[in-house]
């Protein structure tokens, strides 16, 4: 069976992640009810190579592997040959001689794919400029353990047209809900992702606007790791664009707010937006050790329920 790869949300069927996401809950609560006595990963290691910084996704990973009986490797380019300038297809050649997986956040998704093609065990995309799947996976996982089905219901996304948008964008193809994404004139998605989702997915300007009757919010820094050096440009350009309590009570009243974290107090959300009951944000971050349990055992040992 040919090896399958998590780089994008696409190369999961509609049906594998519906899966995923029962199969995230249901470990959930099998580790609130027993602990972690759910061994299936015994003596099986994941490689994580980290070219940018984190912190829910480092321990969620090394956690899932270690409850799971395996053992994760932490590996950044500053102390592995890949930082010296080995090629990335050989060092994807030598981790699959030893390795069951290979984690990877990184900036170039071409990057990722190389090194995937190259591979013979499971990738898994732990961010890159363009993406960050394993998010979206805890986060359609928070919002149906708090809402149930999100078949047609309506998300946005407010802020930049980043690699957290084009996950959005893909989610709402996938899972089947409608996403309205409003982003400031020249921070919008890519055109060829945003036209890939046809109606699913539509491009707003103002925000009080798009947050109308919604039943999720959501947003991200505005300035992503790498463009640091851009920050006081897109504070300016991001102005109006940061969400409150307010342009909550303007969406549904069942609206649910997430954020990838880490976020900004001040910038892209209110100083005490997190504080609101409609924020579910620390639920969110702890799911990404449980969607990505599911996502794990899937690549290594398929369906199990
Ligand atoms: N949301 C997320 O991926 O967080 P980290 O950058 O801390 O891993
Ligand atoms: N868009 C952010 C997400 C961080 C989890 C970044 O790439 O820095």
């Amino acid at each position: 069976m040919a090896t399958r790869h998590f780089l994008t949300l696409l190369d999961l069927t509609p049906e594998e992640l519906a899966y995923l996401i029962r199969r995230a809950i249901s470990i959930k609560i099998g580790l609130k009810t027993h602990g972690p006595t759910y061994t299936p990963f015994t003596n099986r290691t994941l490689a994580m190579i980290f070219e940018k910084s984190s912190t829910r996704t480092r321990v969620s990973f090394e956690t899932a592997m270690a409850q799971f009986g395996g053992h994760a490797l932490f590996l950044s380019p500053r102390d592995t040959q890949l930082g010296r300038g080995e090629p990335i297809e050989d060092t994807a050649r030598v981790l699959s001689e030893m390795v069951d997986a290979v984690m990877i956040r990184t900036f170039s998704h071409t990057g990722l794919e190389t090194f995937a093609k190259a591979s013979t065990v499971p990738v898994i995309n732990a961010l890159t400029d363009d993406y960050h799947p394993c998010q979206l996976l805890a986060d359609v996982m928070t919002w149906t353990e708090c809402r149930g089905s999100v078949k047609g219901k309506t998300a946005v996304w407010i802020g930049d047209g980043n690699n957290m948008c084009h996950s959005w964008i893909n989610a709402a193809r996938q899972f089947d809900f409608q996403l309205r994404v409003c982003c400031p004139e020249g921070y919008d998605p890519d055109p060829a992702i945003l036209q890939a989702a046809g109606d699913r997915v539509t491009l707003l300007r103002d925000p009080q606007e798009a947050v109308a009757d919604a039943h999720l919010i959501t947003t991200d820094v505005w300035a992503s790791m790498g463009q640091e050096e851009e920050q006081a440009e897109r504070e300016r350009a991001f102005a109006g664009f940061q969400v409150t309590e307010a342009m909550l009570d303007k969406a549904a009243d069942e609206v649910l707010f997430l954020h990838c974290l880490p976020a900004h107090r001040g910038e892209e959300i209110s100083e005490t937006l997190l504080d609101d009951p409609r924020a579910v944000v620390w639920q969110e971050a702890g799911n990404r050790l449980h969607a990505q349990k599911a996502l794990l055992e899937f690549l290594l040992l398929g369906r199990v329920e």
